[in-house]
Parts: structure tokens; C-alpha cells; sequence
């Protein structure tokens, strides 16, 4: 940790958590076992997050093709998430820190989208790390979400297409509020983003580890940071450039 360059952290840090299953296969144990363990490491990771000073982090925790999966690994993951919440919110909220939820939430069983109604509001005036959960989330989702709003203020006489640029577009989307991720984290192997955030990665710097996530902890995370912090970022630009501004 005290490698880290405490002046060039990223602002937001997005993690795709993946490897829950392969992992508990390899205990030779269940699926969900291998998720409640991956809520261990979330706390490890938020813990991390908000020692370090990172200010967003956003947490991938179901997709909108999880639904798919059997239904029996779906109602466990939906009540591990319900109490995992209700659990942990006040120790979150002692910590100043603030959960937002992002995804098509209205497919979530109404008990859980109570426990996330409650906890955004209980946690609503924080200001330390902003904790973004990722749920019933896909990007394509969001991005067709966003482009029917952009719509309905065309067709309202609000908003003239022509003036429809990035910032409008931003606005539309769940993310409003939060920067774009400068560091995406993939555990477990897989080198895809998976329909995750596809218009805010557009300049992250991707990391991928073969570490499964219930394995990952506060020493992987600060390894993604130390490497995000060895590249050099030029958004298009040559390295002279950047180097001239530095
Ligand atoms: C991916 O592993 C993981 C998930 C689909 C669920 C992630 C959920 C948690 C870690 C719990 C988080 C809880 C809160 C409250 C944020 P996988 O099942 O796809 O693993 P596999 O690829 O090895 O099968």
C-alpha cells in the first residue's frame, strides 16, 4: 500500500466479480457457497476502497443475463443480497459511505427492492466512498433506456435532436452522477467486459486477473491500483503530449 501514488488514484474504480462458481466447484462445494464468499471479499474490497480514498466504486453483482441462470442459484443469490444489505448498512452508513443502485431494478422481487429503496435512503447524505451496485444491470439495457428518454424530451418539444451531444447523452443514463471508471477490474480470467458499462469504459484501462473474486482481497486490489498507476493514460494524444502537461 504505501507503493501507491496517493495523488494519482482513480477517482472510480468499476469491478466485473466474477469467478464465484468456478471457485466453489473447486472447493468442491456449491455455487452459492462460492457467492457468500464473494460477499466477503466485497467487504474486504469496500474496506480497501475507503482506507485508500477512492471516491466510486461500482460493483457488478447481477447481470440482466443472470436471470437466466437455475432458479434456485437465483433466489439464493436475490436473498443473499436482500440480507447482505439489510446487514450491512449500518456499518456502511457509520462509515460515510453513500449505496446507489443501478439496473432494471422494477425485475427485482419487491422485498428486495425495498431493502435497496431503504438503504439509499438511510445512506442518502454520505459523502465518503459512493458504493454503486450494479444489479439486474446490463449496458445495452441502459444505453436503449437512455436513447428512449432522449426520445420522449424530443417528442415533447424539450429537446431538438440536433443538439444532442455527449453531455445530454450522459445525463441519460443511470451513471448521471458518477465519473467515468478510470480502472476496470475483471476477476477470474475472462478478458470481456460482458455488457458492463460499455459507453462509460470508452477510456478505462482494463486489468484482468486470473484470481478468482472470493479469492481477491485488499492486496489484489491495491495490485489493480499499482498497475492502473504504471500506464500511462493519453486518451488518443501522443506520449510527448501528455508528457509536455505533466
Ligand atoms: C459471478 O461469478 C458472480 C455473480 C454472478 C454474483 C456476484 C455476487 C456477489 C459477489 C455477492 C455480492 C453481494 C452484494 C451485496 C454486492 P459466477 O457465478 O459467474 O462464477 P463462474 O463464472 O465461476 O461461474
Amino acid at each position: 500500500m504505501e507503493n501507491l501514488d496517493l495523488q494519482r488514484l482513480p477517482k472510480h474504480i468499476a469491478i466485473i466479480m466474477d469467478g464465484n462458481g468456478r471457485w466453489a466447484e473447486e472447493q468442491g462445494q456449491d455455487r452459492l457457497y462460492g457467492h457468500y464468499h464473494g460477499v466477503i471479499s466485497v467487504r474486504k474490497v469496500v474496506e480497501a476502497a475507503t482506507e485508500i480514498g477512492i471516491q466510486y466504486l461500482t460493483l457488478y453483482a447481477f447481470s440482466t443475463e443472470n436471470w437466466d441462470r437455475p432458479q434456485a442459484e437465483v433466489l439464493g443469490l436475490m436473498s443473499l443480497f436482500v440480507d447482505t444489505i439489510s446487514k450491512e448498512v449500518p456499518d456502511l452508513h457509520q462509515n460515510n459511505i453513500r449505496l446507489h443502485f443501478i439496473g432494471n431494478l422494477d425485475l427485482l422481487p419487491d422485498e428486495a427492492r425495498q431493502a435497496l429503496a431503504s438503504a439509499t435512503h438511510t445512506t442518502a447524505q454520505n459523502t465518503g466512498l459512493q458504493l454503486v451496485i450494479a444489479l439486474s444491470y446490463s449496458s445495452r439495457w441502459e444505453i436503449i433506456q437512455a436513447a428512449k428518454s432522449l426520445g420522449a424530451q424530443v417528442k415533447q418539444g424539450t429537446l431538438d435532436p440536433a443538439q444532442i451531444d455527449e453531455t445530454h447523452f450522459v445525463q441519460a443514463l443511470s451513471t448521471k452522477d458518477f465519473p467515468d471508471p478510470e480502472l476496470m477490474i475483471r476477476t477470474s480470467g475472462e478478458h470481456r467486459i460482458s455488457n458492463f458499462l460499455l459507453f462509460q469504459l470508452a477510456y478505462a484501462e482494463l486489468y484482468f486477473t486470473e484470481t478468482r473474486w472470493p479469492a481477491f482481497g485488499k492486496e489484489a486490489f491495491i495490485a489493480a491500483i499499482l498497475d492502473y498507476q504504471s500506464r500511462e493514460r493519453r486518451f488518443g494524444k501522443t506520449s510527448a503530449q501528455i508528457n509536455l502537461n505533466t
